[in-house]
């Protein structure tokens, strides 16, 4: 039996159909080995389709990776940039894999903030894989959840100036409508958010959507994460209890 044939038999049934994960460490792991930060993305984004092959063949339904966050524009120049070309390089390498997995490229944040170039490649690779119906690959890029919150209340506002919406109406559902989650439907909050690298926070990402997530943290940085490490981790989800505010039956 090959390694990860044993590994996931040791998996029950209970596969989360929403999987986030926060892909931390990449410049710690390059900075670790003398070499620039950016060496850690060009790594990382190979662990994006390791990762992402996994969690198709494990059955996850989306998986959410936060690629860039709206703070990430605080970071020096050069790194911003290589950031904001390594979407136009993973797009052009992988999308016909992503098309023959069945993987339906989706992006959550601002994408109009983007440069020119890597929103054509974006907006390229949505199109493409739009076939896709096996897994939802939601790459959360210029994402940034008070952002998403901001943006959610003003077009509610709006709604509400033009008659369109009365303030009465306003509840849970309307709020999910308006958030950037909302083409996810009943899929939109993630069962599990995996956050890498050892730091053990939000940055941001998903609060509202988070409300009862299980989080799991790791140490390893996110160019060392693999099939292995992932499928630790799944585990570890399938031994919480998921209660919701509710006592257990
Ligand atoms: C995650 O790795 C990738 C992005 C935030 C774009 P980092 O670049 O944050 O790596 P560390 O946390 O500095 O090691
Ligand atoms: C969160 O990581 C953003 C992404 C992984 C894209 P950061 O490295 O930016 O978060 P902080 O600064 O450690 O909170
Ligand atoms: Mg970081």
């Amino acid at each position: 039996m090959k390694m990860n044939q044993k590994l996931e038999t040791e998996l029950n049934e209970n596969i989360p159909k929403h999987v986030a994960i926060i892909m931390d460490g990449n410049g710690r792991w390059a900075q670790k080995r003398f070499m620039p930060r950016v060496a850690g993305h060009k790594r990382g984004m190979e662990v994006v389709k390791t990762i992402t092959k996994s969690a198709s063949k494990l059955g996850v339904k989306v998986l959410t990776l936060y690629a860039f966050s709206t703070e990430n524009w605080k970071r020096p120049q050069d790194e911003v940039s290589f950031l904001m070309k390594l979407p136009i390089t993973f797009f052009n390498k992988f999308v016909p894999e992503l098309i023959e997995e069945g993987v339906q490229v989706r992006v959550t944040g601002d994408i109009d903030g983007l440069p020119q170039a890597t929103q054509d490649a974006v907006r390229k690779a949505i199109e493409d894989t739009a076939q896709g119906t096996k897994m939802i690959l939601n790459f959360a890029l210029n994402y940034g959840s008070r952002d998403e919150i901001t943006k959610m209340v003003q077009s509610i506002a709006q709604a509400v100036n033009t008659k369109q919406l009365d303030v009465d109406k306003i509840d849970e559902q309307v709020i999910e409508n308006h958030l950037q989650t909302n083409f996810l439907g009943e899929l939109s909050n993630p069962d599990v958010l995996i956050r890498t690298s050892g730091e053990e926070r939000i940055s941001n990402f998903l609060l509202w959507q988070i409300a009862y997530s299980e989080l799991v943290f790791t140490d390893t940085l996110w160019p060392d994460f693999d099939e292995k490490i992932f499928i630790e981790m799944i585990k570890e989800y399938q031994k919480r209890d998921r209660r919701f505010g509710a006592i257990k039956k």
